[in-house]
């Protein structure tokens, strides 16, 4: 049977009177990197964080493996929002990278990994430290296992926050712009870090305006505007061949910026 892994099912997000997101739906199956593109505000942030119940979605449910994220079922069928203790085992099983990437400044890189299992998960320090330090092999960190956040580069530290991501062991990783915030000499080791993550065939959703890495590592595309999905499909037929005006429009904007037919990361 293929199910999704992950199925956002008419999410609708209203803040005030102001409707951001106007009834999102999409699956994301198991082993699959979905990337989610599209102009600024157009509620891609806002999608992931009702994702993770970061933020309460209005309207509409979130499912991962059949299970309704974020609400209980009663016994008379009706259903109830969860609260904060409910809520965090179904959130390790969705990890988020941010745009920034929110380390303990206080903690050392090995610290900053481990504390998450140790807390959460109650393994001990000694299980917890093999994890992160494994964790942190993936990223190629390691060596910097005993350093503090200020003495790395951000493209260092944003490789300890998705090593951060794997050691809460995740079914799903939510990436939210993780190379926007960097100099672009250090995107490039980040993007890596990712297209290994997507080779290892994890289950993936990435928010990123990086339209060439998008095409090269998405299985596939969903293109974002207003609050709704204008079109989804294979990276060559989101990128490549967009259907719509807006998708053409937005990227013909960052064709300027990018080559998308170039050479890839
Ligand atoms: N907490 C909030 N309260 C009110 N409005 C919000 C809030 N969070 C986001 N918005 C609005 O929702 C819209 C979508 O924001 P969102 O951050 O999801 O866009 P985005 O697609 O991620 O944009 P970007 O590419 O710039 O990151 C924006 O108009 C924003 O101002
Ligand atoms: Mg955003």
């Amino acid at each position: 049977m293929n199910m999704p892994l992950l199925r956002v099912d008419n999410l609708h997000k209203q803040y005030g009177n102001v409707e951001i997101l106007k009834g999102i739906s999409f699956d994301l199956m198991r082993r699959e990197t979905v990337a989610i593109i599209g102009p600024s505000g157009s509620g891609k942030s806002t999608c992931l964080r009702c994702i993770n119940y970061l933020e309460l979605p209005s309207i509409g449910h979130i499912y991962l493996e059949q299970e309704i994220i974020g609400e209980k079922k009663l016994r008379d069928g009706s259903l109830r929002r969860m609260n904060d203790t409910e809520l965090a085992p179904q959130r390790q099983e969705i990890a988020m990278v941010f745009q920034l990437f929110y380390l303990w400044p206080h903690l050392t890189v090995r610290d900053n990994v481990a504390i998450g299992p140790m807390k959460v998960r109650g393994l001990s320090r000694e299980q917890a430290y093999e994890l992160a330090d494994a964790m942190l092999d993936k990223v190629q960190m390691r060596h910097k296992a005993d350093a503090y956040p200020d003495r790395l580069s951000g493209g260092q530290q944003q490789r300890v926050a998705i090593a951060r991501a794997l050691a809460q062991q995740p079914k799903v990783i939510l990436f939210d712009e993780p190379t926007s915030a960097l100099d672009p000499e250090l995107v490039g080791e980040v993007l890596n870090v990712i297209k290994t993550l997507a080779q290892e065939d994890r289950s993936m959703i990435l928010v990123t305006h990086e339209i060439r890495f998008a095409r090269e590592v998405a299985d596939r595309v969903i293109f974002m505007d207003g609050g709704k999905i204008i079109e989804q499909g294979t990276p060559q037929q989101v990128i490549d061949h967009p259907q719509h005006e807006r998708t053409r429009c937005f990227l013909g904007q960052l064709e300027s910026g990018y080559d998308l037919q170039g050479a890839t990361v």
